[in-house]
């Protein structure tokens, strides 16, 4: 019998060939949001990978969404049109279907780029007010204003309209980034929104910002497409976001139509107590799927194939995403497919490399 791994998945029309995801990683490399020839190399060397979906990293759905001023956006038909491309050039050479994560970084916005740090850009220095749920810095930040309720439909409609340009150039899967203490998240976590209307104070009100946000993607973005979302599921943190309150969450999507739910954790604020060994969050994914029925896609140190493997034979997700993983070793899937003795799919320009060719007259003809 096949492995489970590189059995396919279908979503809605959606027919992913495995279900090895390449998690969505931020290039810092866009500018005024617009892909750069950076992502047409990095995009196209995972399109080629194997994997059987590849997540766009986060693209803001406005500029003062980003949380650098080198991230990639969708907020622009100038943004959709730089992308085009590079999503044609990888359906041209390889079989992963694409996603894209769609995102407004709350709260943390306004810093440099990872490698320098991300220190906040002071406003003297080309940085912006972020926007939040609450007006509460993330330490050393610039202080957030909270949304009001124009900004809140605003933010929304941000949100649709970058669903509708990902729609046109192609997209099949969109992911709300609704984890790591961004936007999303500052609503759902009590230590980052202290709001005393409709969208704070209870566990209810403090959803309401995702669901709706949620709802009105689900309502513009094509019927047969798949949508899901990232959520932190818990904030590792005293008084913070649980557990308990992701399966609340996540049952409330799943009358909402949500596809799938990837089971990410923290980011909310830096005092969170997280302890990082392979498989991390895969407990979180497991018991969303247990206790709600849900779609999960486990994330988190999962680098060897036969621990993905038994994610997925044992129920505890659905799909398995790598980022470091991936970007460490883009070829992972051959190699997974090659220790789960399965067959699979090469370019046919780099069929020799095959372990099973390597050994013979390399002038006969590939197989
Ligand atoms: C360079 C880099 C960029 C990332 N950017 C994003 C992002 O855009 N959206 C997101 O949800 N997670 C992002 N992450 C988190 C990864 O998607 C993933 O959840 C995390 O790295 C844990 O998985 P891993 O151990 O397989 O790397 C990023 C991680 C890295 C290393």
């Amino acid at each position: 019998m096949g492995s489970m791994l590189f059995s396919p998945l279908k979503m809605r029309g959606v027919e992913l060939p495995n279900r090895i995801v390449v998690s969505p990683m931020g290039q810092y490399s866009a500018k005024n949001g617009s892909c750069s020839e950076w992502h047409i190399m990095h995009l196209g060397s995972l399109a080629v990978s194997g994997a059987g979906l590849l997540i766009i990293e986060a693209s803001a759905v406005c500029p003062q969404g980003r949380l650098s001023p080198s991230d990639l956006g969708i907020w622009s038909d100038e943004n959709a049109a730089a992308l085009e491309p590079a999503i044609n050039f990888c359906r041209k050479f390889g079989g992963a279907k694409i996603g894209q994560q769609l995102w407004h970084a709350g709260r943390k916005s306004s810093t440099t780029v990872a490698w320098e740090r991300q220190q906040a850009i002071p406003l003297d220095k080309g940085g912006w007010t972020p926007e939040g749920a609450s007006a509460i810095p993330y330490p050393d930040r610039n202080t957030p204003i909270a949304l009001d309720a124009a900004g809140i439909k605003r933010a929304i409609k941000d949100h649709v309209d970058a669903a509708k340009r990902a729609d046109a150039i192609g997209v099949e899967l969109l992911e709300i980034h609704g984890a790591h203490g961004y936007l999303v998240h500052n609503f759902l976590s009590p230590l980052t929104n202290q709001r005393t209307d409709a969208y704070g104070g209870s566990l209810e009100n403090r959803m309401r910002f995702a669901l709706e946000l949620f709802k009105a993607v689900r309502d513009a973005w094509p019927e047969r497409k798949a949508l899901g979302i990232r959520i932190s599921t818990t904030d590792w943190a005293d008084g913070g976001w649980e557990i308990e309150d992701s399966i609340q969450l996540v049952n409330k999507l799943k009358e909402l139509g949500c596809d799938y739910v990837t089971a990410s954790s923290g980011g909310s604020v830096p005092e969170q107590r997280l302890s990082v060994f392979p498989g991390y969050q895969v407990p979180h994914a497991e018991r969303i799927r247990k206790e709600t029925g849900m779609c999960t896609m486990a994330v988190g140190l999962i680098t060897q194939p036969k621990q993905a493997e038994e994610i997925l034979t044992s129920g505890k997700a659905d799909l398995v995403a790598l980022g470091r993983g991936m970007l460490y070793n883009p070829r992972w899937p051959w190699h997974a497919a090659v220790e789960l003795g399965e067959e699979f799919f090469y370019p046919k320009q780099y069929e020799r490399s095959h372990p099973s060719m390597r050994s013979g007259d390399f002038l006969k003809p590939a197989r």
